[in-house]
């Protein structure tokens, strides 16, 4: 009985930090405990060389996790990230796209979409000041783009960082 409902993933146990952070930063339910274990996995072996990116930073559940991961292993590794922040309805696959947010007639799914947005801008800065994500307002495809042309960026900080590095994560 045991072995027939055993989970079939693996957890991280005892980390209070990641056991709050569910309930601290919208986006629940999109991160699989399973995957967060993946993911301390792979930051614990991960080379000090290049940088980490990760495409769909949405309310910044998974960009917290990482800043937190990075510190907790205490690696130096640049973390950048990319977000279109387009509302994706339940029903746009059968092309009956609404300008609303679903269930809803009276919230739109622009407004919605900003208030991810802010609530990703809100919990990094709580959650990660002291590494803060260098993520950007962009569709994967250009981020790419950029990535590849070694294009440099100014950060809101005023520094510039040079895209291109090698990369040994990719989220
Ligand atoms: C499932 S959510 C990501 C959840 C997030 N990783 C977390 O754990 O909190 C998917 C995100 O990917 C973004 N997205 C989807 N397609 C994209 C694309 N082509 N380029 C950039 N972002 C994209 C959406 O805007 C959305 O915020």
């Amino acid at each position: 009985m045991f072995k027939l409902f055993k989970k079939r993933h693996r957890q991280i146990v005892n980390d209070k930090f990641i056991k709050r952070l569910r309930s601290a930063v919208i986006g629940e339910g999109m991160l699989h405990e399973g995957n967060v274990y993946l993911m301390d996995l792979a930051l614990q072996n991960i080379s000090n060389l290049g940088s980490i990116i990760e495409i769909g930073c949405y309310g910044g559940l998974s960009t917290n996790l990482i800043c937190y991961l990075l510190l907790k292993h205490q690696k130096n590794n640049l973390f950048f990230g990319t977000d279109l922040w387009i509302y994706e309805g339940y029903e746009d696959a059968k092309c009956s796209t609404s300008e609303f947010m679903d269930g809803r007639v009276d919230v739109w799914r622009t407004d919605f979409m900003c208030h991810i947005k802010n609530s990703f801008i809100a919990s990094t800065r709580l959650l990660s000041s002291t590494n803060l994500p260098f993520t950007m307002h962009l569709s994967s495809f250009d981020f790419l783009e950029k990535w590849k042309k070694k294009n440099s960026m100014r950060m809101y900080s005023g520094e510039r960082y040079n895209l291109g590095a090698q990369l040994p994560l990719c989220i």
